[in-house]
């Protein structure tokens, strides 16, 4: 039987979210049931519902940090019991037999993974609607586990926040001999901070805005770069194994591959698109230095992110905020306004 949900919609690229209710499908054996409690505010969501990607399929509801409560079980689930605390990220399902999916890189599946929102669902082709919603129908693979004890509204942006900064880190390699920077300390880059910071490296945050430096020391940075200032670049030369660049703008990077050290890696992603100004390959070649770019994480990485975090004791720094503030949370994301990420408490959509 279907279920009636009510949550909040974008109808055009040019509408303000407002409240919608849809259908969530019948669930299938394999799936869990989700009441939602909270759900992050992800800059994805603004580029998704403006249509900045070009694929936006409407009505939407976005949101891909999902913490929830499991209200009911399918049949052939044993993982998941009813009243437990669990997480959706940013895919619900993949093929699960390609190369990347065998490998636990869902996010990288030959068939392409069924985002959380703004997809298609692999076996009834409906659309996918996202966490600024009550509820959500998720098969158990792709249903995260919560550790005991974490805080539920801070755990919400590990599922995406988290896992994206996490997921680099990792593929590079980065441990107690590290040299990381961040560039941009939003939602992802004060994950970025957190985490390398855990793993042991040393780490500098790269920011326009010299008002955030003892935030950015809080968080876990050694120092802090204003990358508008030459003179301060300049004193980071050739130092970085790993730059994550969280900026969600086209931006010139060619000031920060200088800063990499032999073998660095500056990893996008933040930006999609062309490059403006091209990059210069010239630091690239003297230095043997790689320009490469990640998305999200896999599964098995975003259980792992999520667990790391609660050996660790980290959660995101959250504004809990009202679904009704939602758009407003939109126009403060795009002026930088935010520490660090605003995450929706659902019970606002029955108040
Ligand atoms: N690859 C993936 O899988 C993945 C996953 C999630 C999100 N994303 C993308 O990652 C980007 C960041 O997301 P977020 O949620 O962290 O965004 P956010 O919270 O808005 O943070 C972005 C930060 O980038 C800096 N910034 C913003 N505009 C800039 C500009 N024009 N030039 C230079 N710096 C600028 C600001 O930091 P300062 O004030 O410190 O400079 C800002 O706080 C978005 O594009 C999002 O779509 C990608
Ligand atoms: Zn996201
Ligand atoms: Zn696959």
């Amino acid at each position: 039987m279907v279920t009636n949900v009510s949550g909040y919609a974008a109808h055009s690229k040019q509408d303000r979210l407002a409240p919608w209710n849809f259908q969530r499908r019948d669930p299938r054996s394999d799936d869990v049931m989700i009441d939602i409690l909270f759900c992050g505010v992800c800059h994805s969501d603004v580029h998704n519902v403006r249509d900045d990607w070009g694929n936006a399929v409407y009505p939407m509801v976005p949101g891909h940090e999902i913490i929830g409560r499991v209200a009911s079980v399918g049949s052939t689930v044993t993982r998941f019991k009813v009243g437990e605390s669990v997480g959706v990220g940013c895919m619900i399902d993949s093929c699960q037999h390609c190369k990347p999916c065998l490998r636990g890189l869902e996010q990288y599946c030959d068939e392409g993974s069924a985002y959380t929102y703004n997809g298609l669902d692999r076996h009834d082709h409906t659309p996918t609607y996202g966490g600024y919603s009550e509820n959500i129908v998720v098969s158990d693979k792709f249903v995260l586990k919560v550790p005991d004890g974490m805080e539920l509204k801070g755990a919400a942006p590990l599922l995406c926040a988290g896992v994206t900064t996490w997921s680099p880190l990792r593929h590079w390699n980065v441990g107690k001999d590290s040299q990381v920077a961040v560039v941009g300390l939003g939602g992802l880059g004060h994950m970025g901070l957190k985490l390398a910071k855990a793993l042991g490296a040393d780490v500098t945050l790269f920011s326009r805005s010299p008002g955030k430096e003892v935030d950015a020391r809080r968080l876990g940075a050694d120092r802090i770069i204003i990358s508008t200032d030459a003179a301060q670049m300049g004193e980071v030369k050739g130092r970085f194994d790993l730059i994550i660049d969280t900026v969600p703008m086209l931006h010139d990077i060619n000031p920060y591959v200088p800063t990499l050290a032999l073998g660095g890696t500056l990893v996008l992603v933040g930006y999609l698109g062309d490059l403006d100004p091209m990059l210069n390959t010239a630091p690239m070649v003297m230095g043997r230095k790689s320009v490469a770019g990640s998305l999200i994480g896999g599964v098995k990485e975003t259980q792992e992110v999520l667990d790391f975090c609660g050996r660790h004791g980290i959660t995101a720094d959250v504004e809990v905020i009202r679904i009704d503030e939602i758009n407003e949370a939109y126009e403060r994301m795009l002026r930088s306004d935010v520490k660090y990420r605003f995450v929706i408490d659902m019970a606002s959509l029955k108040a």
